[in-house]
């Protein structure tokens, strides 16, 4: 796969594909830039190699309607204050007036597509419409790791339309951090999974379970595994259907000689609320009228001795509710614990990272993730569709 810096593109139209899908509040603010701020990076070097820059992205799930409330007039807006320069909002991202604004464009001027999902074709990789983007660039990079996983127009079609393509700066960055986490690691690498599901985390525990020394289990995924050993998790989320696949994977660990990490005790609660009355009790003692919602004070102990000697750690998934602060503690007390590790820590996708942004703690562990289910296919073990097709 070829990198921005392996392609000449001196005075070259750029198009390039980024995630500007960012989180905005009522009145329409970005609440949270951080998916803008990561591709400064590959910007910056398209303009100091004075490129014609044309950047394109989703936002949103607007179902192929051109619905106001999904345009990226707000990412314009703040990109343009990031690089001090203008960024022009193009009223769509294909059609004639599209095409004149882009062959218009000097080197060293910026212009955003209106959101590429403002069109069905974009989800349905429609052939046509990968071509139509791609024309209106000589050189493609792709820096949306974020989307990578889907095989949309932008993502896969329009590689094949351009002279050239090639991967950005982040893109890059994250492939080689996963690298580095769960291809060749420095061991022992602690894999510490969470969230609400087994489910959702299948194909990422079986395939880490091959791959790591140790593997922790928190959020309520890890009420299954408790079940599926016997015990009584009261009024606690289970997925009923996963406790043989739970129990399949415990028995896989041993076997395979795997440090394997269940909660010992937990925060539990009649209800999900935030004035709910909470109690720690251990994980043998959940009153059949509670529900476990966060881990406990001596689970967070038990892991920390677990991560003790880690090299490397990779995180996906919180340890409870953390969004309601009475069952926070756990996933806080987690981002503290990589805060102080020496390992290599990763952490990405199913709110993890959204953890580590309210603890303040983003620069002080070594990679987070801008991707959602593109970091869970990473972990999946899959090869994701973006960057097969720029290999390709
Ligand atoms: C994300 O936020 O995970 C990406 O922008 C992809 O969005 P999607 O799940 O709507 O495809």
């Amino acid at each position: 796969m070829k990198n921005i810096k392996d392609i000449d593109i001196n005075g070259k139209k750029v198009l390039i594909r980024v995630d500007f899908n960012v989180p905005l509040d009522d009145q329409g603010n970005i609440t949270d830039d951080i998916r803008i701020r990561s591709v400064l990076p590959t910007l910056n070097h398209a303009l100091d190699e004075n490129a014609a820059v044309i950047i394109c992205s989703h936002m949103g799930r607007p179902k192929g309607q051109a619905k106001p409330e999904f345009s990226l007039a707000p990412a314009a807006k703040r990109l343009s204050r990031l690089i001090d320069k203008e960024v022009k909002l193009a009223p769509d991202c294909v059609g004639p007036e599209v095409e004149k604004m882009a062959a218009e464009l000097a080197p060293g001027e910026v212009l955003l597509l209106e959101n590429l999902r403002f069109h069905e074709e974009e989800q349905a990789n429609d052939e046509e419409f990968g071509r139509r983007l791609g024309a209106l660039a000589d050189v493609y990079i792709n820096d949306a790791f974020a989307v990578a996983h889907r095989a949309h127009a932008s993502v896969v079609g329009i590689p094949r339309y351009v002279k050239e393509a090639g991967a950005g700066f982040l893109l890059q960055k994250e492939l080689d951090y996963f690298h580095r986490s769960v291809e060749e690691p420095s061991r022992p690498l602690v894999a510490i999974i969470g969230g609400a599901k087994v489910s959702s985390k299948l194909g990422a525990l079986t395939n880490l379970l091959d791959r790591v020394d140790k593997m922790i289990i928190g959020g309520a995924m890890a009420n299954t595994f408790l079940k599926s050993q016997g015990l009584d998790v009261g009024r606690s989320k289970v997925e009923e259907d996963l406790l043989d696949t739970a129990r399949d994977l415990v028995a896989k660990a041993r076997a395979q000689g795997v440090k394997f990490y269940l909660p010992v005790d937990c925060v539990v609660a009649p209800e999900l609320a935030a004035d709910a009355e909470t109690r720690v009790v251990t994980c043998q003692e959940i009153p059949a009228d509670m529900m476990a919602l966060d881990i406990g004070p001596a689970s967070t102990m038990l892991f920390n001795e677990a991560l003790d000697d880690a090299k490397t750690i990779i995180w996906n998934g919180p340890m409870g509710v953390f969004e309601v602060d009475a069952f926070a503690r756990g996933t806080m007390d987690m981002v503290q614990t990589l805060v102080r590790s020496q390992a290599l820590t990763i952490v990405g996708g199913g709110d993890t990272d959204v953890a580590v942004h309210r603890a303040g703690e983003v620069d002080n562990i070594s990679y987070v993730s801008t991707g959602g289910g593109a970091f869970l296919m990473l972990m999946e073990g899959k090869k994701l569709p973006g960057v097969q097709a720029l290999e390709e």
